[in-house]
């Protein structure tokens, strides 16, 4: 198959840490210009399955192509030259408190490109606008609602236009204003500008409002993947009794 086809593409991943084994052949794909919801229960290894993909860690055995090309043997040049083309919005947000919002937006930035500082202004300035929060560019973390962070947070990610982006609980936590401005803001995303995007979520209603297709993690596989459309109207049996809190039926 041509791995270029998907913008990511998990093959065989194995991973442990100590004797706690995360993954046993883990495969999953990514199409370009799909947003992809990734379920499964607290502690199944979702948000390290993003983490594997920006090359955070490396795993013990598999594959990890974005955009056709294996992340897994590269060196921290290169994966940091891959990192520009797929942003992550991290659990928690992650943002720098010694920075300012601006600085945390421009971060990326200065680590990918060799920008006049009023370039990186004007770049980071409509990141803020697109994410609601113009001219929020001196206020300091610590003065950030939760919603205020994630939206910060996105922006950092978004600023230099990756192709692909990940979203680690982009809702949990958030009121629902909050959460539906985020939801749109996935949305927006994907149509203006055809980013491929996954997403983990525990909120299923979202994940049936951003997604095309959702996937489930479970006893250290992708047990399953839908169109959202069938896992709306008849969800497969495991994703059924994840919806309902239930232990997955063997
Ligand atoms: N750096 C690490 N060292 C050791 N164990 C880790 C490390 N990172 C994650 N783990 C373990 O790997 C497992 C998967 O973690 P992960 O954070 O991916 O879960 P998750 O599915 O994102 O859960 P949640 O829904 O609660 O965010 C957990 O048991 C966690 O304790
Ligand atoms: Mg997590």
């Amino acid at each position: 198959m041509n791995e270029s086809a998907n913008a990511v593409s998990v093959r065989g991943l194995k991973m442990s840490f100590g004797d706690h084994q995360i993954y046993d052949g883990l495969d999953l794909e990514v199409r370009r210009g799909e947003t992809l919801t990734v379920a499964g229960a607290s502690g199944t290894g979702k948000s390290v399955l993003l983490k594997l993909i920006i090359g955070l860690y490396k795993p013990d055995a598999g594959a990890i192509f974005v955009d056709g090309e294996d992340v897994v043997p590269l060196d921290e040049q290169a994966l940091r030259s891959m990192r520009r083309k797929v942003g992550m919005l991290f659990q928690g947000s992650a943002l720098f408190d010694s920075m300012n919002v601006g600085d945390n937006v421009a971060y990326g930035l200065y680590e990918h490109y060799e920008w006049p500082p009023e370039k990186i202004a004007a770049r980071v300035a409509e990141c803020l606008e697109w994410v609601g929060l113009p001219g929020a560019q001196a206020m300091a973390p610590a003065d950030l609602s939760g919603g205020m962070k994630k939206r910060v947070g996105l922006a950092r990610a978004l600023a230099p236009g990756p192709s692909t982006i990940l979203y680690d609980e982009p809702t949990t936590g958030l009121d629902p204003f909050n959460t539906r401005r985020i939801n749109e803001l996935i949305v927006g995303l994907n149509d203006r500008l055809h980013v491929t995007s996954i997403v983990i979520t525990h909120d299923l209603e979202a994940a049936f409002a951003v997604s095309d297709r959702i996937a489930l993690l479970d006893e250290r596989r992708i047990v399953l993947v839908s169109d959202i459309e069938s896992a709306r109207r008849a969800p497969p049996p495991r994703l059924a009794a994840f919806m309902r809190g239930e232990e997955s039926p063997k």
